[in-house]
């Protein structure tokens, strides 16, 4: 074989006889494994085994990273389970091939290490990375239902001790290059132009591996394993059903059953394959790529420097506050100087929280101004306007923002309830008003709906899909109507929830049975969350449009000031960040119907959101619930669920709760129209 030509691997030897292998996967801009690279892999290691080199240096070819960790797409097809298979055990023999060579080994790390990629830096003796701010390591992979699955959960409790281990495994978050060297998994960490020296240096000299110290060490013995683990188990049960999450649990399962002996592997190997079939993991893959085909829908050419928001409450202070950390100019403007400088408090702690250095903290603050006579409209390339919910009143400040704004200025409303046609009524120009609706709060939804309306034109469209990449957040793209897609389908769950109030249930009942079925937060907690008066206002535009009421309970919240975790008093009581919730009296009412009348008015609406054609696609409605509203991910969302249990089902599900409840629970007319199966039902 000719090493020096292989698809995916470039080997140089120097003069030193260390051999320097490049990795960079052919055709694609990111390196990732499958089973082809591991393949010819596995040839060009089985050859440095028989002639081997005075020390091996593994780098990328890829200017982005190192390697970004298996190639997922593998692990979409769960009836493949022969690919699946192969692909776990070629990786288990090649990275174990990789630790066995009996010379330095170095992985050389610049930008993101992760998954698959992170595990074969594992099985390097050495791993030396770039200090620069682009360098990342992690095993992301517990977020998509599995566990790392090439020894990565045997490799790193030996390296690091379990519960650094076990920190990094079961959240599935990164690290920069710095705190992987506190962690202990870097050796060295260098500027970038120095990288290769110091490679050179390590092959060379051979310099005393890392080992985990001894504290370190005794977390792995046999006799503290369980007793560790009782307390991972513990952790764990705070964020995860084990019948709706059961990866973090096998991945503990096996460490307290085997710790870092060889047979962990083969434990690893089994949970792996068994984990990667599973509906959890299976749905959340599927999640995984609806997020990048959305993220795809951004990538337009924008030409937009100077943001100019107007409205600096809630939400308004919050979305200028992100596009100057995203690195846009923003003018913020409100009538209320005192809500400017409470938001401006916010953004400095926003920009402290995810910049750290002084510096880049102090440039944010410089790009973030405080406009109170609006002198920012007439500069801007894109306006969001924030204000209050209201139509006459938005109307009025869009007449004026017309008269001021550049010809070539994208004008975008945050409004959650009401539709574009009905602003832009009386304007002058209406092609220039799209919908950009973030979510609150603005820092942590990843969701923002970008709504056209009826006389949106394609470019300032596309300019507004373009701005909510350029902010890192995913788009999904909504037509205009009443509530558009997340509100418009949380809003009846929300009242079911207030309606089983008023019939008996108690709220911590009806929060169980949601939690039951995989919600993050149960509805009651919720609205407490959101704001009762902010639901009541939702809840009461939407009933305008759709011919509803609201439930009086929360009405009579509202009008005596309970508003929920703000006033420390809603449905629960708050003292602080803690809810008073009394403990869940089983047996008393079914659960199950509880969390029959919530997910089914879901549903639904879901339905009838697809026959209004709201969104495109019935995988619009899952990414959007589950990016929005939290909808249980391991069950991939509304119409994944739905085509699970079955169309038929839920339909009859429908009819039988609309004989006890309802015409509320009247199948929609949407259903007949809906295909059986996802995937066919893709565009109705
Ligand atoms: P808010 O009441 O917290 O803030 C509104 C701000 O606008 C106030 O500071 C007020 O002084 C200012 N304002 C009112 N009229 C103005 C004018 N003509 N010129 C300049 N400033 C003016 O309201 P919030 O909650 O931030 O909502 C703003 C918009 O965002 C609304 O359209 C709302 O429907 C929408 N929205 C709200 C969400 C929420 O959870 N609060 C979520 C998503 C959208």
């Amino acid at each position: 074989m000719n090493m020096a030509t292989t698809s995916h691997f470039k080997a140089e030897t120097g003069p030193d006889k260390i051999l320097t292998l490049t990795f960079d996967k052919a055709d694609t801009a990111t390196n990732t494994i499958d089973t082809d690279v591991l393949l010819e892999l596995k040839a060009i290691l089985l050859e440095l085994k028989s002639k081997p080199p005075r020390a091996l240096i593994f780098t990328s070819g890829k200017k982005n990273g190192f390697i970004a960790g298996a190639n997922v797409t593998q692990f979409k097809d769960a009836k493949n389970i022969q690919a699946i298979n192969d692909l776990v055990s070629e990786g288990q023999k090649v990275f174990m091939l990789l630790e066995e060579l009996p010379f330095p080994t170095i992985a050389l790390i610049d930008g993101f290490c992760l998954g698959g990629g992170f595990e074969l830096a594992l099985a390097c003796k050495y791993r030396i990375a770039s200090d620069s701010s682009k360098t990342k390591l992690g095993l992301p992979e517990i977020l998509l239902g599995f566990h790392p699955g090439w020894g990565g959960t045997v490799r790193l409790p030996k390296l690091i001790g379990a519960p650094k281990a076990f920190d990094l495994i079961l959240s599935g978050r990164t690290l920069s290059a710095r705190s992987a060297k506190k962690f202990g998994i870097i050796d060295s960490l260098v500027p970038l132009r120095h990288l290769n020296r110091a490679a050179n240096h390590y092959a060379l000299n051979c310099p005393k591996q890392h080992v985990a110290s001894k504290l370190e060490r005794l977390t792995n013995i046999d006799i503290i394993r369980p007793l560790l683990g009782r307390v991972l188990y513990k952790q764990i049960a705070k964020k995860a059903n084990p019948t709706h999450y059961p990866a973090p649990y096998s991945t503990v399962d096996n460490w307290v059953k085997c710790g870092c002996s060889t047979d962990a592997h083969s434990a690893e190997d089994a949970s792996f394959r068994k984990l990667m079939v599973s509906s959890t993991a299976q749905n959340l893959l599927r999640i995984f790529f609806l997020r990048d085909d959305l993220k795809k829908l951004s990538k337009q050419e924008i030409n937009i420097k100077n943001v100019h928001v107007i409205g600096a409450g809630v939400m308004g202070g919050d979305i200028a506050a992100w596009a100057a950390l995203k690195g846009f100019n923003v003018t913020l403007q409100d009538d209320n100087e005192q809500a400017i400088a409470k938001s401006f408090k916010r953004a400095r702690s926003l920009f402290t929280k995810k910049l750290k250095a002084n510096h880049l903290v102090q440039q944010a603050e410089d790009r973030l101004i405080p406009d109170v006579d609006g002198f920012g409209v007439a500069k801007a390339d894109l306006i969001i306007e924030a204000i209050v919910e209201n139509k006459e009143v938005k109307q009025k400040l869009f007449r004026r923002i017309l008269e001021q704004a550049l010809p070539s200025a994208i004008i975008a409303t945050n409004t959650s309830t009401i539709p574009l046609e009905e602003i832009n009524e009386n304007l002058p120009d209406k092609k220039r008003l799209v919908g950009i609706h973030y979510f609150n709060p603005v820092a942590k939804m990843m969701l923002v709906e970008v709504v056209k309306g009826k006389h949106t034109t394609d470019k300032v469209y596309k300019a507004a899909l373009g701005f909510v990449g350029a902010i890192d957040k995913i788009p999904l793209p909504v037509t205009s109507s009443p509530g558009f897609l997340v509100n418009r389908i949380l809003m009846p769950y929300l009242m079911e929830s207030f309606i089983l109030l008023e019939e008996g249930y108690s709220m911590e009942e009806i929060d169980a049975a949601a939690l039951n079925f995989g919600m993050p937060m149960g509805p009651i907690e919720l609205a407490d969350t959101v704001g009762l008066d902010v639901c009541k206002f939702a809840g009461e535009s939407l009933a305008n449009y759709f011919a509803g009421s609201i439930p009086q309970t929360l009405a009579n919240k509202v009008s005596i000031g309970e508003l929920g975790r703000k006033t420390n008093k809603g449905f629960y009581s708050y003292k602080g960040n803690k809810i008073h919730k009394k403990k869940v009296v089983t047996g008393s009412h079914n659960i199950d119907e509880i969390t029959d009348r919530l997910i089914c008015r879901i549903l639904n609406e879901s339905v009838a959101c697809l026959r209004e054609k709201v969104v495109a696609t019935t995988d619009h409605i899952d990414a959007g619930m589950i990016f929005g509203a939290g909808f249980a991910p391991f069950r991939g969302g509304p119409m994944n669920y739905t085509f699970t249990e079955s169309k038929a089902s839920i339909v009859d599900k429908l009819s039988n709760l609309a004989t006890k409840h309802g015409d509320r629970f009247k199948p929609d007319a949407g259903w007949t129209e809906l295909a059986d199966a996802i995937g066919v039902g893709k565009v109705i």
